[in-house]
């Protein structure tokens, strides 16, 4: 029994790992924006609802305290939460830019930085990082989209090297198109169910240690 710490669990993906990993009776915390879903989620697997919008580092420090109070040391840490602004380079408003980043590509590194005391402390953890094949395809429109994703495949790679020794896994998981609300006025079909990513999370959950620093991307 692990304490897991998922971010975007309101609906989609992050909503299907919840599902799936309290199968398997770990102690969860579900976190988003406040919402009448995440609540009922959290009522539903009987886990931690944590209302935090992670555009804001003063809510994640917050987060991840109730968390560390109420349930203990995070043992995973699973980087779901994701927004797209689409908008052509030459129409991005900076702010969107900047809030792009600072949900997909910041609040990751706030959650890593927060959660890794205790899982070096304790020589082991896992760091799940949902990136997209954005991150290396290149999707006209997405251009704050791609290069956070990017960004949190550098941020992975780095990281598992640092931490390796110490035993805390870091890897990313980079899906195809996923039937979900993002997908939602893409144009693209969808390869698979939201189901089908979290039992890939699952899976690198419980991954042989060779596999950190790796990039897996999924279709399907
Ligand atoms: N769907 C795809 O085809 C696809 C493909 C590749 C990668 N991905 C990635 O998979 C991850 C999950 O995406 P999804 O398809 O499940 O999207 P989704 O259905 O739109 O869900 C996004 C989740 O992120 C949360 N979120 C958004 N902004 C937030 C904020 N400021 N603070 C806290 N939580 C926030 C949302 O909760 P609230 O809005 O309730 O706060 C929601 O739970 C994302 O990182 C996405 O980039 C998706």
């Amino acid at each position: 029994m692990s304490i897991v710490l998922i971010t975007g669990a309101s609906r989609g993906i992050g909503a299907a790992c919840a599902r799936r990993f309290a199968r398997d009776g770990h102690r969860l915390a579900l976190l988003a924006r406040p919402s009448p879903g995440l609540l009922a989620l959290a009522d539903e697997l009987g886990a931690l609802a944590i209302e935090c919008d992670l555009a804001d580092e003063a809510q994640i420090h917050a987060a991840l305290d109730t968390v560390e109070l109420s349930l203990g040391p995070v043992d995973v840490l699973v980087n779901n939460a994701g927004i797209v602004h689409r908008h052509t380079v030459q129409g991005h408003a900076t702010a969107d830019w900047d809030h792009v980043m600072a949900v997909n590509l910041r609040a990751p590194f706030l959650l890593a930085r927060g959660v890794l005391p205790g899982m070096l402390a304790r020589g082991a953890g896992r760091i799940l990082n949902v990136s997209s094949i954005s991150a290396t395809s290149g999707t006209p429109g997405l251009s704050a989209y791609c290069a956070s994703k990017a960004g949190l495949l550098g941020l992975t790679r780095a990281l598992a090297a640092e931490v390796k020794a110490a035993g805390v896994v870091v890897v990313a998981v980079s899906p195809g198109s996923v039937e979900t609300d993002m997908l939602v006025g893409s144009g693209f079909a969808p390869d698979m169910s939201p189901e089908d990513v979290a039992e890939f999370i699952a899976f690198l959950a419980a991954a042989p240690k060779a596999v950190t620093g790796a990039s897996v991307e999924v279709f399907g």
